[in-house]
Formats: structure tokens, sequence, C-alpha cells
């Protein structure tokens, strides 16, 4: 069978341990081909660990090579990634997800051409509940967000609203507003909601509260639901990942279950 040939964009917390399982879970059907990324010294430390090197490259080149391209960089490269993954017809899989409001023209061109986009549902749990519930039609949805209050240290949101996070001392509620503005005030910190919007009643109808707790370890998502077909409730409680404590450990375990998903015949869930 021919091996899928990947390329991964930035090799921070989730990158490098999806390039790590391509190469210990998947090196039966894909190859790490080309890694992309801004930080040209962690980029030549990171590939040298690997047991097979990849080629470093810049973005277009890397595009050119692989058969799959995976975004986990930052939101801003996302736009770049899709144009070129269009022109040159191949497939992505998206982490910063929010990467993509804002994009419906492309996103169009890309379905048009065949380009498939995928997107790991992440951080949160029941997203297949979301979108079956989606077809029946959802009343309303929202998320909530707690996380430790330095979590969310260099956000937009907090720097404009001049939010000292070391002040905090109980918990407090630091934003209320739709995913789509949620995505603008917190870039690196609520991609779940992004995934959300996908799934459901997308960006403007989601609605988002972000709390900042410094009684807590864990890095908590909540879904509420009402649909059509009944009330849904989902929560999921994350340590924080060591190498990026504002990304959660069920993150990059979600976009590998998602690559498994692509490189294989038997799929599970909706
Ligand atoms: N969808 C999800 O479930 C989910 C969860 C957490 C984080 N994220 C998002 O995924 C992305 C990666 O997260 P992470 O925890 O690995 O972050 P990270 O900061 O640990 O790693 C990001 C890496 O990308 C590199 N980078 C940044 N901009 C780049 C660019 N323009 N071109 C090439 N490389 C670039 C950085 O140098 C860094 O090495 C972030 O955008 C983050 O917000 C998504």
């Amino acid at each position: 069978m021919k091996r899928l040939k990947i390329g991964v964009i930035g090799c921070g917390a989730i990158g490098s341990e999806l390039a790590r399982s391509i190469e210990t879970r998947f090196f039966d059907k894909a190859t790490l081909e080309a890694v992309y990324e801004i930080d040209e010294e962690r980029a030549k430390n990171f590939v040298s660990k690997l047991k097979y090197i990849p080629q470093l490259c810049n973005l277009e080149d890397l595009v050119d090579k692989v058969d799959l391209v995976i975004e986990a960089a930052s939101l801003t490269v996302v736009p770049e990634v899709l144009r070129l993954a269009i022109e040159k017809g191949k497939d992505i899989l998206v982490l910063s997800v929010g990467g993509l409001f804002g994009q419906e023209e492309l996103m169009k061109e890309a379905e048009a051409k065949g380009v498939q986009i995928h997107i790991p549902s992440g951080a949160i749990g029941g997203m297949d509940a979301v979108k079956a519930a989606h077809i029946g039609g959802i009343k309303s949805i929202q998320l909530e967000t707690i996380k430790p209050p330095m979590s969310y240290d260099g956000a937009p949101y907090v720097i404009n609203e001049g939010i000292d996070l070391s002040k905090i001392d109980k918990e407090t509620v630091l934003f209320e507003g739709s995913a789509e503005e949620a995505i603008k005030g917190f870039p690196r910190n609520i991609n779940v909601s992004a995934i959300l919007s996908f799934c459901g009643l997308g960006q403007k109808k989601t609605k988002v509260k972000i709390v900042a707790s410094p009684d807590t370890k864990w890095n908590s998502h909540e879904v509420t639901l009402e649909g059509t077909f009944g009330r849904f409730k989902a929560r999921a409680d994350n340590l924080p990942l060591e190498s990026n404590p504002k990304t959660s450990a069920l993150s990059p375990l979600s976009a590998i279950a998602l690559l498994r998903q692509i490189l294989s015949n038997f799929k599970v869930g909706s």
C-alpha cells in the first residue's frame, strides 16, 4: 500500500506529538515527509531526534511535497495554508481552528476542488452528539471554559481590558459572548469554541463563557445544548500539557485519533 506523505507545520506541543506518532504508530501507513517551523533552531533540534529525518522546508515546498498537510502552528497561518492546499489540490488537517473563521469563500473553493479539511474534536467531548443534534435542530448551545488564571496570559482580551491575572484570587468570569468574539479575544485558548461552532450553530450563535479559577488545576470545557431531540451536556477536565500549559492534554490525542481515522478504512462515530 502507498504510504500517505504528511507535512507538519509547527513543531511545538501538538505538532511534535503528531510527528512522533506518525513515526511510532502509523509507520506502515504514513511517512513524515516535511516540516515547516518558523523557529529554525527548534525545527532542527526537533527533527534531529526523529528516526527518519523529514525535510525542513518553507510552506509552499511543504504543501508541494505531501498528500496531507497538518497545521499545528497559529491562527494567522491558516488562510495561507488553505490557499496553497486549494492551489495544489492537497488535503489539510487544521489545529488552529479559529483561523478558519472568516475564510468561508476559501472553504467553498476547497469543497468545489475536492480538498478535504479535517478538524479534530480537540479537548472537548461530545462533538458526535452535537453534529447529530444539529441535523434535528439545535435551540441553544453554550461552552463554558474554566482554566487557571495564568493560562490566559497574553490573550488580547486580557491585555486590552487591563486584567491582572496574578491578582485573581477567586473564580472570575473573564468573558461572555459569541465564539466569534471569543476567538478574537483568546486566540490561543479557545479553539474548542471554533470546533463547537463548526459542529453546530456557527460562530455567531455559539455562546462562550471564559472563567479563570485559582482553585483549579484543570483546563475544563463544558458544553450544554438544547435541541429538538432533548438535552445534552458534556464536560472534559484536561490536565494542561507540560510542553505548553495553554494546550489541554486531550488535544494532541484527538488529533492523533483523527489521523488514525484518516488512515483507516474503519471509521467509528459520526
Ligand atoms: N484544535 C485544538 O484542539 C487545539 C488545542 C490547543 C491548541 N490549538 C492550537 O494549535 C496550534 C498549536 O498549538 P501548540 O500547543 O502546539 O502550540 P505551541 O506554541 O506549542 O507550538 C506552535 C509552534 O508553531 C510555530 N509557529 C508559530 N507560527 C508559525 C508560523 N506562522 N509558521 C510556522 N510555524 C509557526 C511556533 O514556533 C511553535 O513551535 C495553536 O494555534 C493553538 O492555539 C488547537
